[in-house]
């Protein structure tokens, strides 16, 4: 990571263009239409092997990297997570094959601190992890004490399937309303957005459940990929919870927002230049709760909680604290539980669902 960091000034002094950037323009003006949708430019920014953000190993999170995660504030909340799964075994009847699985587990940070907490006899933890690089990460801080899995079809009769901030990191589809319709941007050669027709069926299907009555201009973001995920989660066979944390908002809500949600980060700013620094900087959106929770209610989860991050953990938490009384946290813990809560740090702007499947 040091060497990256100390190596990309000097290469951006030299080439100010980053080198997914050219490969990008090469590659659009080589294509029949001379563009491409730009969920597939926000695919290549952030998964590219060699180039894409993620693509080439896990990045630093929380102090020296781009952002925070409630997993960077310190290990309270693989703690509680350890305290939910261990609920849900119970409510399942404490079924004697059980596992946790963690998608998007990064460096295996979460893994870590949820296994230092969980008292389940016999529950396996796995990841679900299609980056080699990550694979490697992952099995540098957690050895033997995980196991990884190619895909849900693997998972044992009984699991608790769980990701933090996974569907922010899924490319998204943007589409722009101009007063009569509902276009899809693409990005030309000169890496500029342009309105186009929807690239597919599958996009059409969900801008037919946009509103009309916005101001011409109205921009959103539609996850095709989010939904795609909450089918392969639905329709796996394990049964079991799933649980999601992630920040966004109800559908209603990103009508408020005319420029729609899609944001960079970089060294802890964060702006709305999506077509620059592509590569090395993190593209992400808002989740869409009411849209990610239709899509697993018609695929036949039930939900069991859904609130904001603040509220799910307190209520979580609550048998735990009541058994503390008299001694209270320590600083160190007290400080996580305020940061992961409170409402003017990650308490609202985070939500947190739990299903039954
Ligand atoms: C914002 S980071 C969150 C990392 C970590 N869960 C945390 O909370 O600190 C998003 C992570 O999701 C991973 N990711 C994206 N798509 C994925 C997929 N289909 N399967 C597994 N991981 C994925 C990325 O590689 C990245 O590590």
């Amino acid at each position: 990571m040091k060497k990256v960091g100390f190596l990309r000034p000097i290469r951006q002094f030299f080439f100010p263009v980053t080198l997914l950037e050219t490969l990008l323009r090469k590659r659009i003006a080589a294509a029949p239409s001379g563009m491409m949708p730009f969920a597939s430019l926000m695919e290549m920014a952030l998964y590219h092997p060699e180039h894409g953000y993620y693509g080439s190993g896990p990045r630093r999170i929380g102090r020296g990297g781009d952002f925070f995660t409630s997993v960077s504030t310190g290990p309270l909340f693989g703690k509680l997570l350890a305290m939910l799964a261990h609920r849900e075994w119970q409510r399942l009847g404490r079924p004697a094959e059980f596992a946790l699985i963690e998608q998007g587990a990064h460096d295996g940070q979460l893994a870590e601190d949820i296994l230092t907490a969980l008292n389940i006899p016999g529950a396996r933890y796995l990841l679900l992890e299609p980056n080699p690089r990550y694979r490697e990460a992952q099995h540098r801080r957690l050895g033997d004490r995980v196991n990884w899995i190619e895909s849900l079809a693997e998972a044992p009769a009984h699991a608790f399937y769980l990701s933090n901030e996974l569907p922010d990191a899924f490319p998204v589809h943007l589409v722009r309303w101009n007063g009569q319709n509902w276009l899809e941007l693409h990005v030309d050669a000169a890496l500029t957005l342009v309105p186009a027709e929807p690239s597919s069926p599958a996009l059409t299907t969900e801008i037919e459940k946009l509103p009309s009555d916005l101001d011409p201009g109205h921009t959103m973001e539609i996850s095709l990929a989010m939904l795609e995920w909450v089918k392969t989660f639905s329709q796996a066979s394990f049964r079991g919870s799933v649980f999601i944390a992630d920040y966004g908002y109800d559908a209603e809500e990103f009508l408020t927002r005319p420029a729609g949600t899609l944001r960079r980060y970089r060294q802890h700013q964060t702006d709305d230049q999506i077509l620059s620094d592509l590569g090395e900087a993190d593209l992400t959106t808002s989740i869409n709760f009411t849209r990610l929770i239709s899509e697993a209610e018609s695929q036949g989860l039930r939900v069991l909680d859904y609130d904001h991050q603040g509220r799910f953990l307190t209520r979580l938490a609550t048998p735990w604290l009541a058994t503390l009384e008299g001694c209270g946290l320590d600083v160190a813990t007290l400080r996580q539980f305020h940061s992961l809560t409170h409402p003017a740090i990650m308490g609202r702007s985070f939500r947190c669902v739990l299903l039954d499947k």
